[in-house]
């Protein structure tokens, strides 16, 4: 079957065609347009703005993944979109434009939870071959979510940890703003980071691992964002010293990633997943990639690590056309579908069930 996938939750305007069928899952086209550019000057995504530019790009974005892939609106079976959760004015286009176009066309819509999207991320591209067992346990961090989830099966979500404030990625983005480093933050402190030499760390930093040995599976990041805060407050001219601010990337970033893995590691050896997963946006980072799988090979022995491709690490539609795949799978009356251009509703705190 070919599905159209929408997504608009944020600040990338995405379309994506996919072929599903008892072989696997292909891409035939991954549309992403970015607005990083119109965003980074104000250090942040502005809802209305971004509104205004998803309204401008949307029908390009999906004409231009139709005629990538081949296929005609005719040839589509299914309409996928992200109906939340995410900023509403950004999330209206994309569902709006969906339930026009499943009118029209005459196709069935489906909506699909943006996290449910980035976990079925891990089910498209090279992972297919890969034999994902559950249960699973996924690691999803992204720019508005940081969660520990644990699946018994397709579709079945328990959140066994999450964060109590900000998220991962929305720790990274505000401590560059911190450190004077662009908007999103993710993948310049992780650059920046890798730059880092141990000479220079003359600094002698040492922030904290937020909640590291607490019990449960939960996350903390604010204090450790203001920490950072604190330190350069202490030394304001040393945010020019290009030295300071990577040992200082490295360091944050060190103490992110401990804390993600150390829970997660903590997590599986309670729910003793058959499979560990990441998730997300943070899921680029590939320090994060590389530190987990190292030490799921030497602690887990009988657990398989899942990491999804780059591309679809971050928001894109492809993940949004998996998901949808899967969810119209298990839908035993697939008839509503068709009406669902009257019902779907765009719902900002929607959550994963
Ligand atoms: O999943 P995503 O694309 O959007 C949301 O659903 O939020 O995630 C965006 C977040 C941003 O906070 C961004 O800074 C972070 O993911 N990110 C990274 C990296 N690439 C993106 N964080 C750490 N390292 C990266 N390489
Ligand atoms: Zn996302």
């Amino acid at each position: 079957m070919i599905i159209l996938g929408i997504e608009t939750s944020c600040d990338e305007t995405a379309a994506a065609i996919i072929s599903a069928n008892f072989k696997g899952i292909s891409v035939l086209s991954n549309v992403v347009s970015s607005q990083i550019a119109l965003h980074s000057k104000w250090g942040g995504v502005v809802p209305n703005l971004a509104a205004r530019e998803h309204l401008k790009n949307i029908l390009p974005v999906i004409k231009r993944a139709l005629k990538t892939a081949r296929v005609t609106p005719e040839k589509i079976d299914l309409i996928a979109v992200t109906a939340g959760p995410g900023l509403i004015p950004a999330l209206l286009i994309g569902v709006n434009s969906a339930k026009t176009l499943s009118y029209s066309w005459g196709k069935p819509l489906i909506g699909i939870h943006h996290i449910e999207g980035h976990i079925y991320a891990n089910f498209v591209g090279k992972n297919q071959k890969s034999g994902i067992k559950f249960p699973l346990l996924c690691l999803v961090v992204s720019g508005g979510h940081t969660q520990l989830v644990l699946m018994k099966k397709h579709l079945n979500y328990e959140i066994v940890g999450q964060t109590l404030d900000d998220a991962a990625g929305e720790a990274f983005d505000k401590v560059a703003r911190i450190l004077g480093l662009d908007y999103p933050g993710g993948p310049i402190i992780s650059k920046t980071a890798n730059s880092y030499k141990l000479k220079a760390n003359n600094y002698k930093l040492a922030m904290p691992r937020p909640m590291i040995n607490s019990k449960n599976f939960d996350f903390s990041f604010s204090g450790l964002k203001t920490a950072v805060l604190y330190e350069t407050k202490k030394h304001p001219e040393l945010i020019k010293n290009k030295d300071y601010v990577s040992a200082m990337c490295h360091e944050f970033q060190q103490a992110v990633i401990d804390v993600l893995i150390s829970k997660t590691i903590r997590a599986a050896r309670r729910y003793r997943p058959k499979t560990i997963m990441i998730a997300g946006g943070v899921s680029a980072n590939i320090e994060l990639r590389r530190q987990l799988g190292e030490k799921i090979d030497t602690e887990l022995k009988n657990t398989s690590y899942v990491i999804p491709d780059m591309t679809y690490s971050v928001d894109n539609a492809a993940m949004i056309a998996t998901a949808g795949h899967f969810r119209y799978q298990s839908q035993k009356n697939k008839k509503i579908l068709s009406s669902n251009w009257k019902k779907l509703e765009a719902d900002a705190n929607l959550r994963l069930k």
